[in-house]
């Protein structure tokens, strides 16, 4: 039987757990102001209640993938997932991406820097979250591939072609470092 994840007719408090960043985050759901209402969606949660402000808010309807995060291994558009619905899962935030032991950037985030690929920086999250899962599943990288992945992200200061060579070139580097081993 499943378990609905919101209050029970007996008022009891229903407690649901994400996991962001490696960390647990217990969270009730209810309707008081330190609750997570059942209409509150992911990325609220992720930038008001937790304070992972890394996430940004564009079109708030699905449509420029600004607010991309990493979801047990799949970029997922937070803006578009009820925070209740994700009870046990293991998200990533940008926050989540620097080395935790040494503080260092992300290769992925280096490269973007590399390759000045961005500008505002307001898609910039949304962007390299969605590429991370792409040159996990994928190492030999072509420019089409990174297009056709990104195809979903809105960039109004138009970085598209050095974020296409940023991320082609991260996967080169690690190729290289892999075939020297
Ligand atoms: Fe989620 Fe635009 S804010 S897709
Ligand atoms: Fe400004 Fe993409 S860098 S919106």
């Amino acid at each position: 039987m499943t378990t609905s994840p919101l209050p029970d007719s007996q008022h009891q408090i229903r407690t649901i757990h994400l996991t962001v960043n490696g960390k647990n985050f217990p969270l009730e759901v209810g309707m008081a102001p330190h609750q997570i209402q059942p209409c509150h969606t992911l990325l609220q949660t992720i930038r008001e209640t937790l304070g992972f402000t890394g996430t940004k808010e564009g079109c708030d309807e699905g449509a420029c993938g600004a607010c991309t995060v990493i979801m047990d291994g799949e970029p997922i558009l937070s803006c578009m997932m009820l925070t209740i619905e994700c009870d046990g899962k293991s998200i990533t935030t940008i926050e989540g991406l620097q080395n935790p032991e040494t503080g260092h950037l992300d290769p992925l985030q280096q490269s973007f820097i590399d390759h000045g690929a961005f500008q505002c920086g307001f898609c910039t999250p949304g962007i390299i979250m969605a590429s991370k899962v792409l040159i996990d599943k994928k190492s030999n990288l072509e420019t089409n591939d990174v297009k056709e992945a990104l195809s979903g992200h809105y960039c109004r200061c138009i970085t598209h072609y050095q974020v296409v060579d940023a991320v082609v070139d991260v996967t080169k580097k690690v190729m290289r470092v892999s075939d020297d081993k």
